[in-house]
């Protein structure tokens, strides 16, 4: 029976957690989930619908219903301040996460045409989505460097923004993702620790290819 080898990557907001996965997918030829993407989209798809997001029951029968194949994961709003906000309040609703894992699990599963795995990044696939993962990384940097890191991509996108605003809302998510009762960010005890504070994309690149070569020879 085919098994996709299955890579988890975890890590703090503006880790460099997603650019990596998205290299390290390409190199060895995986399928990829941006994960933060599910919440994002749940909370641009709430707001659209203008429910409160407060209201767990709606909330829950919009998500259930909705087909995650139909959205735009591309669209730049999903960046936006508002949304990364309102995605880290959301994501701590025990049902929106089971809705959530369902799509994740059956992802995970499923056959890629010829990808020889899937590579999930978040803030609980090493502990709660993929446990039973292959790899498992956990990406972290200084709260400096990733706030620099967020306000040069959302100024290339063209949103205006100030950089000690950013800083601020990457700390308050840091405290929401990694406090929230259900299924907080923490690293898994197996999960190979990786602090990009010092290194660029292609070093951070360099040393996760070196372990995954390593794992998968
Ligand atoms: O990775 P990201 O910054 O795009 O994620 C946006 C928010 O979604 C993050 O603040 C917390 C939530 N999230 C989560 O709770 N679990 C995941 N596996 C991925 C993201």
């Amino acid at each position: 029976m085919f098994k996709n080898i299955t890579i988890a990557i975890d890590g703090t907001a503006a880790s460099g957690k997603g650019t990596l996965a998205r290299s390290l997918s390409k190199e060895f030829n995986f399928a990829y989930l941006d994960t933060g993407k599910l919440y994002r989209a749940s909370a641009v798809i709430i707001k659209k619908a203008d429910i409160n997001y407060e209201n767990i029951k709606d909330i829950k029968k919009v998500i259930r219903n909705y087909d995650f194949s139909k959205f735009d994961f591309l669209n730049n709003s999903l960046k936006s301040d508002e949304i990364s906000k309102l995605a880290s309040m959301i994501s701590g609703y025990k049902e929106l996460r089971e809705i959530l894992l369902e799509y994740q699990k059956y992802f995970s599963n499923k056959k890629h045409g010829d990808k020889i795995g899937v590579i999930l990044d978040g803030r609980d696939i090493g502990t709660i989505v993929l446990p039973e993962a292959d790899i498992k990384f956990f990406v972290t940097a200084s709260l400096s460097i990733r706030a620099e890191r967020r306000w040069k991509e959302l100024i290339s996108l063209g949103q205006s923004t100030i950089k000690r605003r950013v800083e601020k809302d990457i700390r308050d998510r840091d405290v929401r993702d990694s406090q929230r009762k259900h299924s907080p960010l923490v690293a898994a005890l197996d999960a190979i620790l990786l602090d990009t504070t010092n290194l660029d994309a292609n070093e951070s690149f360099l040393l996760a290819k070196r372990y995954v070569e390593e794992r998968l020879n």
